[in-house]
């Protein structure tokens, strides 16, 4: 079969190739794929900044946003030929720390949990995958191409579980919700939070385009510029750009008592020793949590396919603004202005 693989840490040197077919010890499941989505970790992967082979292998397949269609459930009557699925991304580490040992990978505390597509275990971008069933969601097969988004939904489900737990610690009544970044990420937490009643506000770059209709499509308000001049104190924020500046006014512009729940990975970005005295300052005023979310457990995978699957399609359809052939995947990995989600497909739903 063919597969998109990488050699980790090592720049350039991704290729669409041969690649032996999936080995049963992945999974009993075995899939036939019909999506991968395309996100930055994939982008750094390839750029050799990221991402770890399996031992005893110096390639690794690339892909953790996936979607595929069952070709043989194996031995699991939970699962039957045809039906679309997901793969969970992350297992939870040997040892097990205590996280892991209950079922939330998402919270590894040793470090030594493994990822599909990203640390010591094959992605999902080969014509065919494995999965274990207990790793494997089915998704609403109404969604049909839309449930390659149920993997960038999952971290957006934890981050607002986070930002809802941290909230408990006191009265709590959450009206203004702010997103910064209007990627996907970005615009799957206001689709949540809008679900969820509240009003949201986006804030990105873009001036005009896909990215602020689809903001305004949703009963949200759009904001283009700074957070400094959104003009309201919002009672969370959920950050997807990873950009120190947007950061650093995002921790000066919540609300007291609020929450800044960070999603994004960024680079750089100088933080001097008065900086970081300024922002503990700001957050020991008013009271504020800044937290970091990455990954999901299973309970975040179940909330968000039941989010996506009573979302609109022709809004979701919206996410996906490309879709590349594996041959093609090197034009997936570019990022051109007008792209939102961009996903290689493997076959038709
Ligand atoms: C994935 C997560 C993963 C994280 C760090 C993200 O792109 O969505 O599942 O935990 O990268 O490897």
């Amino acid at each position: 079969m063919k597969a998109i693989t990488v050699e980790p840490k090592k720049p350039d040197t991704a290729r669409y190739e041969d690649f032996p077919e999936p080995d049963p010890r992945d999974g009993s499941i075995l899939v036939e794929a019909v999506a991968v989505g395309v996100c930055g970790t994939d982008v750094e992967i390839v750029e050799g900044k990221y991402g770890w082979a399996p031992e005893g292998s110096t390639r690794l397949v690339l892909g953790h946003e996936s979607l595929g269609r069952v070709i043989d459930p194996g031995f699991s009557s939970s699962f039957k030929k045809g039906d679309l699925v997901v793969g969970i991304v992350r297992r939870p580490d040997p040892v097990p720390c205590p996280a892991c040992a209950v079922g939330e990978w998402d919270m590894c505390r040793n470090g030594q949990y493994t990822e599909r597509g990203i640390k010591q275990i094959h992605g999902f971008m080969s014509e065919r995958w494995r999965i274990e069933p207990e790793y494997a969601m089915k998704v609403d097969p109404s969604l049909g191409l839309l449930g390659v988004l149920l993997e960038p939904t999952t971290v957006i489900a934890k981050a607002l579980e986070q930002v809802v737990f941290i909230g408990r610690r006191a009265f709590w009544e959450p009206r203004t919700l702010l997103v910064t970044g209007a990627g996907p990420i970005g615009l799957l937490a206001a689709l949540a939070a809008k679900m969820f009643g509240l009003d949201v506000h986006v804030l990105d770059r873009m001036e005009s385009g896909t990215k602020p209709d689809l903001v305004r499509a949703l009963g949200a308000t759009y904001h283009s510029g700074s957070v400094k001049d959104i003009g309201i104190v919002p009672d969370a924020i959920i950050e997807c750009t990873g950009v120190g500046q947007v950061i650093a006014d995002s921790i000066q512009a919540i609300g007291s008592s609020g929450t800044v729940c960070l999603t994004g990975v960024g680079h750089g970005g100088v933080i001097t020793t008065d900086a970081t005295a300024t922002v503990a300052a700001a957050a020991v005023l008013k009271n504020n949590v800044i937290v970091g979310s990455v990954n999901a457990n299973k309970r975040h995978w179940y909330k968000a396919g039941n989010l996506l699957a009573r979302a609109d399609r022709t809004w979701l359809s919206c996410l996906i603004t490309r879709c590349e052939k594996p041959e093609n995947f090197q034009q997936a990995l570019q990022r051109k202005p007008d792209d939102i989600k961009v996903v290689i497909q493997f076959s038709e739903v």
